[in-house]
């Protein structure tokens, strides 16, 4: 991104003089999928791909929200009652985040503010916690305290209840707390993390768009939840825990239902494959972390069923060439992005073959980026 041709646009927006600029990565999630509502570990990472903020203070209660990515500004005033309008957009996201400051008593004034973003919107790489917890980290800069984690809970909240979409917490925690080089190994229900250094010697790590965009992602997403939901509460008639996660693979014949049978089995073996994939990187054992991917896409096919045709075919096509030792997708599923681990010497080839089979076989192009893990949200400079 070119930061100062930015600075140029925001200067015809909203006048001469100096510009803050900020900065929040997107996320890929390792491993650790549909856990983080499930009371378990996950494991995500944020990556260079992601939104830029600019921001200028003003003396009145107006904030001013355009994006380059997007035709229209949205103004508000601090003063009035925010309200989630659907004409708004994607600005409905800064806003609910801006609503939440204000009522948890935050002192925060008004701003001129531009967003712009390298991160493929609706790819399954957390563009909306991006742009979350990116607005509150600008609005609250400076004048207030930071507490990281609670920027994360609070766009947490407004994602839940605001937007309306009811996600874990993973994606705004990574966005808020990544750290450069290693993935955060977060357990979604004490908020307990630690950070794990990606160190993969010898191979990249590369993110894989199958270009399909993730349109009944939400519906599909609620009704995940409330299948485990459902599950929870038929298991905890019979025993006492208080999260999926703390279920054994024998409590799953309590329930009759083969469906959900099927959802818990997903989410039981995937938070065990959390823990030894933490182990693996740790030990630097590349070869047992790629076989953990694999063995996660599988069973988000064939148990939870949020891979779908996309998914798993640049899955599949990845995982024939020479070179890959790991691959799954990332995020929600039903479309987006996917992760590969893929060895430097075969990376070019890698690319072009799963591009040309990818693309034969679905229609649509595929994009591929290499991912550079990153620190979290972050002052980038005054300009
Ligand atoms: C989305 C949600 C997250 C998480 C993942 C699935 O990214 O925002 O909270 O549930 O899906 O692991």
């Amino acid at each position: 991104m070119n930061l100062n041709k930015l600075k140029e646009e925001f200067t015809t927006l909203s006048g001469e003089g100096a510009v803050d600029v900020f900065f929040a990565p997107g996320r890929v999630n390792l491993i650790g999928e549909h856990i983080d509502y499930n009371g378990g570990l996950v494991m995500p990472a944020t990556i260079s791909l992601g939104i830029y903020g600019l921001k200028r203070n003003r003396n009145d209660s107006i904030v001013s929200l355009v994006s380059k990515d997007a035709p229209n500004r949205v103004i508000i005033n601090l003063n009035d009652e925010i309200k989630y309008t659907t004409s708004d957009g994607w600005a409905n996201y800064p806003k609910g985040v801006i609503k939440k400051l204000v009522e948890s008593g935050f002192r925060i004034g008004g701003a001129d503010i531009m967003f712009a973003s390298t991160l493929p919107m609706g790819s399954g790489l957390s563009s909306s916690a991006a742009i979350e917890v990116l607005t509150a980290f600008m609005m609250l800069y400076g004048e207030n305290s930071i507490d990281r984690i609670e920027i994360a809970k609070m766009c947490k909240d407004v994602e839940n209840n605001f937007v309306g979409v009811n996600c874990g917490i993973m994606d705004q925690f990574a966005v808020s707390m990544g750290k450069k080089d290693n993935a955060i190994l977060l357990n979604s229900d004490t908020l307990e993390y630690e950070y794990i250094p990606i160190r993969l010697e010898g191979y990249t790590l590369v993110i894989m768009d199958t270009g399909k965009r993730r349109e009944l992602n939400e519906s599909k997403y609620n009704e995940r939840r409330k299948e485990c939901e459902e599950a929870l509460l038929r298991i905890q008639a019979k025993i006492s825990i208080s999260n999926l996660c703390e279920a054994a693979l024998e409590d799953i014949s309590i329930l009759d239902d083969k469906i959900l049978r099927r959802r818990v089995l997903h989410v039981i073996t995937e938070n065990e494959r959390v823990k030894k994939a933490s182990i693996a990187l740790k030990e630097g054992d590349i070869k047992t972390f790629g076989k953990l991917l694999v063995e996660s896409h599988n069973s988000l096919r064939d148990n939870f069923e949020v891979t779908a045709f996309y998914l798993d075919t640049i899955v599949e096509e990845a995982l024939k060439q020479p070179g890959c030792i790991g691959a799954r997708m990332t995020g929600a599923g039903f479309g987006g992005c996917a992760i590969a681990v893929v060895a430097n010497d075969r990376l070019d080839y890698f690319i072009r073959n799963v591009s040309l089979n990818y693309k034969a076989k679905t229609g649509l192009e595929p994009k591929f980026y290499e991912a550079h893990i990153v620190d979290g949200v972050d002052f980038v400079g005054n300009l």
